[in-house]
């Protein structure tokens, strides 16, 4: 038996290869802002929701916008985000990905996605991937986002398990402290020293070993 009940899993970058596409449209905003903006910059930004990558992003530049400018922005970027998601299809999910699901599935795990991305529903639908999960979050209805716990508890709380019954995944160090905060098991999917505070990391998702977790 299992001590575990559910799995939650962050999206870009654990479930779709979609983390490049928020990269890249971030630095195609930056570059028209005239702001230096590398892949390295770009790591502080995984699992921040859109305003607060806006707002790492003008730090970086030293800018300063009203609300009204920011939000032009963000729209901005979230074109150039979606012109990369309609082009997407079931060949971006993440190697493992279905598989992971799946087995965590054939395992009598509940299943949840716990994304920050307002997209996260659309994307999922794009990559085949909507109809696996019993709940996905709304990044929209959180009062506060990763590294805050909130979207992973709304996870527990609709699939009805307690937060230290739940095994969670996730690529961002944001999202590694939102898990912890939360009191659940978390699993790093990337590199170890990024993700510190992970019980476990493994170097991407077709090489997580559901089994062994499932006995931790
Ligand atoms: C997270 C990504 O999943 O979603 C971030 O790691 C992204 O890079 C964030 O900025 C918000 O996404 P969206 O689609 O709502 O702009
Ligand atoms: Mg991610």
């Amino acid at each position: 038996m299992s001590r575990f009940d559910a799995a939650i899993f962050d999206l870009d970058g654990v479930l779709v290869d979609s983390a490049k596409a928020h990269f890249v449209a971030w630095r195609r905003l930056a570059d028209e802002l005239g702001i230096a903006f590398t892949e390295h910059d770009n790591e502080a930004l995984k699992g921040l929701d859109r305003m607060a990558s806006l707002r790492t992003i003008l730090a970086l530049g030293g800018q300063a916008f009203s609300d009204d400018a920011m939000a032009t922005l963000a729209a901005r970027k979230n074109g150039y985000y979606l012109e990369a998601v309609a082009r997407m299809s079931p060949a971006d999910q993440l190697p493992g990905a279905a598989a992971l699901v799946g087995s965590a599935k054939a395992a009598g795990l509940r299943c949840a996605v716990a994304s920050a991305s307002r997209n996260a529903p659309a994307l999922l639908e794009r990559v085949g991937l909507a109809s696996e999960f019993d709940f996905i979050a709304d990044a929209g209805a959180v009062a506060h986002g990763k590294p805050a716990p909130d979207i992973f508890l709304a996870c527990s709380d609709a699939l009805g398990v307690v937060p230290a019954a739940c095994l969670a995944f996730e690529d961002a160090a944001a999202g590694i402290e939102a898990i912890v905060a939360a009191g659940m098991f978390a699993v790093g999917i990337g590199d170890p020293a990024i993700l510190k505070g992970a019980r476990i990391t493994f170097p991407d998702t077709s090489a997580v070993d559901l089994p062994a977790l499932l006995r931790a």
